[in-house]
């Protein structure tokens, strides 16, 4: 992978750069910008280099629509706080407002393409259609910088085609991400702690497998811990469960115990009988035994109990890997054990990665610095398939596959 300083003089170059700005956003109001700042290295760089810096980037998953529900307005006026420079946000994606746009920049200037996923073919599934609005990407720019993190697992055209029809490089952020990853893969310090939340077991089939050979200790907390608490053979009420994974789930278990690693999974449940996510409301919640939780009732957070032992393993850990909330930590009566687990994080000794976009927002918007943790990396799905052994397109894309 080269990287963006050994693309030699920029001045006056057209950089075409992908940046993954899927900010979450309570109406135009960006809730976690840390994915914008994660950005800002790569971004400065460029632009103080003189280059006429050209940043795509999605937000959400509006369908091949134009939507300006999922404008990228609010990344651009934040962009251009940030960076104290004007980001010139073009109308479209690769239109006549997107060509005037670049051809308005002057050295050092940033223009920002409407969300990349307004185009149908950016997501397809067909080569020949991805390369065709990837080669009207190139048009826009001499060099291609993959500096979105959060997508390089997808083969889209933004990401993946484009890099093969202009010179490439990884931005910093890019660079930064794989080093801390590479890490984590090929030698990471024991004891070797990962800790899992988050809703959907299914998503984290995968990694599990493949965390269950290099990782010492597995902790599972949030939605997907109920899947395993029905593999233990407790009820689970009303909780999230994925009836069809109960038997993997179980498996895994035995996996664990015959290798000797540890899997640790919630002893005491936060419940509540009514859990109102959109309003981000509750019910009176009330802490149980894991298999004690009332038909009627849904677990929401880990409990106490559950707070000390999962934090006196990461207390122990010379390496932490953390990915998903432990429960529904946007409602603060269920925020307690995400909290807990962030407070583990910051305090141990060991070298710590929070991984996600759900947990990084998570750890700032409970008031966590991002230097109290050793890496926030910005990609949740990316990190999480890097960590599976997968080959991440974005990634193989700028090796020269
Ligand atoms: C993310 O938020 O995980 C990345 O931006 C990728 O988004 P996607 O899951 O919609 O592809
Ligand atoms: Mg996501």
């Amino acid at each position: 992978m080269k990287s963006v300083s050994d693309l030699g003089d920029l001045r006056g170059k057209r950089v075409l750069i992908r940046c993954d700005f899927n900010v979450p956003l309570d109406g135009d109001t960006i809730t976690d910008d840390g994915r914008i700042r994660a950005a800002l290295p790569t971004l400065t760089f460029l632009k103080d280099a003189g280059a006429k810096v050209v940043i795509m980037a999605h937000l959400g998953r509006p369908k091949g629509q134009v939507n300006p529900a999922y404008s990228l307005a609010p990344a651009a006026t934040r962009l251009g706080e940030l960076i104290g420079a004007d980001v010139h946000l073009a109308g479209d994606v690769v239109g006549e407002s997107a060509q005037a746009t670049v051809a308005a920049l002057a050295d050092g200037e940033i223009a920002m393409l409407e969300n990349v996923r307004y185009e149908p073919a950016e997501e397809s599934k067909v080569d020949a259609e991805r390369e065709e609005l990837a080669a009207k990407y190139a048009g826009l720019a001499d060099v291609f910088v993959s500096d979105g993190f959060g997508v390089v697992h997808r083969k889209q055209a933004s990401v993946y085609d484009v890099a093969k029809l202009l010179p490439n490089a990884a931005g910093f952020l890019v660079a930064k991400e794989v080093e801390v990853l590479k890490k984590l893969t090929e030698s990471p310090a024991s004891p070797y702690v990962v800790v899992l939340g988050g809703a959907k077991v299914a998503d984290k089939l995968a990694v599990i497998d493949n965390l269950l050979k290099v990782a010492d200790t597995l902790i599972i907390g949030g939605g997907m811990a109920y899947t395993f608490l029905k593999a233990k053979g407790y009820e689970v009420g009303t909780s999230l469960l994925d009836a069809e994974k109960v038997e993997t789930c179980a498996g895994y278990l035995e996996q664990a115990q015959a290798a000797g690693k540890q899997i640790l999974l919630p002893v005491d449940t936060r419940v509540v009988e009514v859990l109102d996510f959109p309003n981000r409301s509750a019910s009176e919640v009330t802490v149980v035994d894991s298999d004690r939780i009332p038909a009627d009732q849904q677990g929401a957070d880990i409990g106490p109990k559950t707070e000390s032992l999962f934090a006196g393993a990461i207390a122990g850990a010379a390496t932490v890997f953390w990915n998903g909330p432990m429960g529904v930590a946007e409602i603060p009566s269920l925020a307690s054990g995400t909290e807990a687990v962030a407070k583990a994080l910051a305090e141990t000794s060991g070298f710590t990665v929070v991984g996600g976009g759900d947990s990084a927002a998570a750890v700032r918007n409970l008031g966590f610095a991002d230097d109290a943790f050793g890496h926030i990396s910005t990609g949740g799905g990316a990190s999480l398939e890097y960590l599976e052994g997968k080959v991440l397109p974005g990634l193989a894309v700028l090796e020269g596959e």
